[in-house]
């Protein structure tokens, strides 16, 4: 093992951290950390359960082992959730960055911090990273104030935006809009999708790959992680049922605005990817190449 660098990941069970060992370079290897006790199967990380909204247990992990970098993705990231269970979301998005962030101080560990697209309104479609934010949900504005946090408490930190993602997620995991649609198609239930709403998703593995080149860059400042296509969850829904053979008769426009109970979300959050893309040399893929990947991965049994 001498030799190799370590990354910490933080929330490393979710879609996210799956894609980042899915995509693990030579080199480097993992110690990713969840909350809740289960084991993780099949894993080419240290897996840890550990909960960052306790400070102590944060010190203790960071006094026991060096990190060469550290990419802090735990919190909770459903939107309806945060809406409705703010406190909950407070402690464990800003005082779990905080804590996350000050062991990374004292350490000297470069901080890669997972923001998202929910920092804008989605008026001003597409996005570039110096573009003013406006969150108009709740998680949107604890993201933006976690952003701040990184921003000017660490010197060394990048902020890495994910759009909307997809790809096979643990089964202890919540699901994503691909393996959602999927399941009900596959079961034959009709299923409602947005037609006006907008975004450019992205595939976990890609993710996995431009997160991997700001950790081997360290570049600092915000990236824009995003795929190809602008696409409606209904565009996006058509596609799957294509790529994986499965009815697409089954799948009925909706608004948004039709569902019911659902916090607010931007119209359009597209992201350009220029910065990706030139930086750190990662190449956005269509909906059809990423959803192809997937099904590929399943086919080889992943
Ligand atoms: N998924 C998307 O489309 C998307 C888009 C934009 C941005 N993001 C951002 O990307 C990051 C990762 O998202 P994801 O979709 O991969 O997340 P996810 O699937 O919801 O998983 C969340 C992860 O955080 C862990 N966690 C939650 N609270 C914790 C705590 N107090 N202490 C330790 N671990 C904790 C969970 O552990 P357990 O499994 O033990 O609960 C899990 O590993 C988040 O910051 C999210 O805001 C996601």
């Amino acid at each position: 093992m001498s030799g190799q660098k370590i990354l910490l990941v933080t929330g490393g069970t979710g879609l996210l951290g799956k894609g980042l060992e899915e995509t693990l370079p030579a080199g480097w290897r993992v110690v990713s950390v969840h909350q809740r006790d289960y084991a993780v199967k099949g894993s080419p990380a240290r897996h840890l359960v550990l909960d960052i909204r306790d400070k102590r247990a944060v010190d203790r992990l960071f006094a026991r082992r060096r990190f060469d970098a550290v990419v802090h993705a735990a919190g909770i990231a459903s939107v309806d959730y945060v809406e409705t269970h703010y406190a909950e979301s407070l402690e464990s998005n800003i005082v779990g960055t905080l804590n996350v962030t000050s062991a990374c101080r004292r350490a000297d560990a470069p901080l890669v911090y997972i923001s998202t697209n929910a920092v804008f309104d989605g008026r001003k479609a597409p996005y570039r990273e110096d573009d003013p934010v406006a969150p108009v949900n709740k998680y949107g504005r604890l993201k933006v104030e976690c952003e701040r946090l990184v921003r000017e408490t660490l010197q060394k930190w990048t902020i890495a935006r994910p759009i909307l993602m997809y790809g096979w997620n643990h089964a202890e995991t919540r699901q994503n809009p691909a393996t959602w649609i999927y399941e009900k198609l596959r079961r034959g239930e009709p299923v409602s999708l947005a037609d006006d709403q907008w975004e450019n998703p992205l595939y976990s593995h890609q993710c996995g790959r431009a997160l991997w080149a700001v950790v081997r860059k360290a570049p600092g400042g915000i990236f824009h992680l995003a795929g190809r296509d602008r696409v409606s969850r209904h565009r996006f829904g058509l596609t799957l049922a294509e790529v994986f053979g499965l009815d697409a008769s089954l799948i009925k426009p909706a608004a948004a605005r039709s569902f019911p109970g659902l916090a607010p979300r931007p119209p359009d959050t597209t992201f350009v990817t220029t910065r990706m893309e030139r930086e750190l040399g990662v190449k956005p893929l269509t909906v059809r190449e990423g959803l192809a990947a997937m099904k590929a991965d399943l086919s080889a049994g992943a």
